[in-house]
C-alpha cells in the first residue's frame, strides 16, 4: 500500500521570519502523525532557515525549482548540488507556472529530473492540462505526453523515488477542484502510462492531486483509489490548514 504524501507548495510567499513561525507551528500540530509523509516546498532564500526550523521532525523541505548544472555561468539560478548541501530533499518541478509563464518546455523539465536524482534528492514532477485541452477532450493525451517526455530515459529504480503531481491548471489558485471522479479518472489514465514505462513499479509511485485542495474537500479527493496525496498552494501558508489537510491523509 501507498503511504499518502502531502507537499505544500508555498509559491513566491512568506519570508524568512514568516516561515520559521508557520514550521514551528506546523511541526507541533503534526507532531504525532507518522502514516503520512509531509513536505513544504518553500523559496529559496527561506530553504536554509526552513530545513532548520523542521529538525528533529518528520517534515521534509522542498525547493521550488533548480537549475540543471552542478555550478557554472549562469547567473541567478540555484544547482542541485547547492539544494543538497543544506538539507533540502525534494525538488518541485515543472509546475504549470514555470511552465506558462517562464516556458519551461518538457524537455527542459526532464534535465532537471535527471538532476535531483543524480544528487539523491526526489522530483515532485507536475503535470497538468488547460482548459482548453479538457474541453477539446485532450486531457490523457496532453499529461501521457507531459510524462512520457518528463520522465525520458529514467529507468524503473529512478521512477520509484520520483513523485508525479497531476494539477489541472483550471483548478489551480481558482477554488475549482477537478470533482473526485474526475480527478480518480485522469490518476488512473497517468498510472497506465506510469505502468507501460515502468512496469510493475508505477504501483508504487505517488501520484499527487493538486489544485485548490482544501480541508473541506481533502477528504473525498484522498479516498481515490489512485489519489496518493495533494500538493497544496493556498491551504498550505497556514500552519492549521495544512494541518487538516495531512489528518485527512491518514489512512
Ligand atoms: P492551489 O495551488 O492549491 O492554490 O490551487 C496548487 C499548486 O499550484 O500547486
Amino acid at each position: 500500500m501507498r503511504t499518502n504524501v502531502i507537499a505544500g507548495n508555498w509559491k513566491m510567499n512568506k519570508t524568512n521570519a514568516e516561515a520559521v513561525e508557520m514550521l514551528t507551528e506546523l511541526k507541533g500540530l503534526v507532531k504525532d502523525i507518522k502514516d503520512v509523509k509531509i513536505i513544504i516546498g518553500a523559496p529559496f532564500t527561506a530553504l536554509s532557515d526552513a530545513v532548520k526550523a523542521v529538525e528533529g521532525s518528520q517534515i521534509g523541505i522542498a525547493a521550488e525549482n533548480v537549475y540543471p548544472k552542478a555550478s557554472g555561468a549562469y547567473t541567478g539560478e540555484v544547482s542541485p548540488v547547492m539544494l543538497k548541501s543544506i538539507g533540502v530533499k525534494y525538488v518541485i518541478i515543472g509546475h504549470s507556472e514555470r511552465r506558462d509563464y517562464f516556458k519551461e518546455t518538457n524537455e527542459f523539465i526532464n534535465e532537471k529530473v535527471k538532476a535531483v536524482l543524480e544528487n539523491g534528492m526526489t522530483p515532485i514532477l507536475c503535470i497538468g492540462e488547460h482548459l482548453e485541452d479538457r474541453e477539446a477532450g485532450k486531457t490523457a493525451e496532453v499529461t501521457e505526453k507531459q510524462i512520457r517526455e518528463g520522465l525520458a530515459g529514467i529507468t524503473p529504480e529512478q521512477a520509484e523515488n520520483i513523485i508525479v503531481a497531476y494539477e489541472p491548471v483550471w483548478a489551480i489558485g481558482t477554488g475549482k477542484t477537478a470533482t473526485p471522479e474526475v480527478a480518480q479518472e485522469t490518476h488512473k489514465q497517468i498510472r497506465e502510462v506510469l505502468r507501460d514505462m515502468f512496469g510493475k513499479v508505477a504501483d508504487k509511485m505517488i501520484i499527487q492531486y493538486g489544485g485548490s485542495m482544501k480541508p473541506a474537500n481533502a477528504p473525498e479527493l484522498l479516498a481515490q483509489p489512485d489519489i496518493d496525496g495533494g500538493l497544496i498552494g493556498g491551504a498550505s501558508l497556514e500552519a492549521t490548514s495544512f494541518a487538516e489537510i495531512v489528518s485527512a491523509a491518514r489512512k
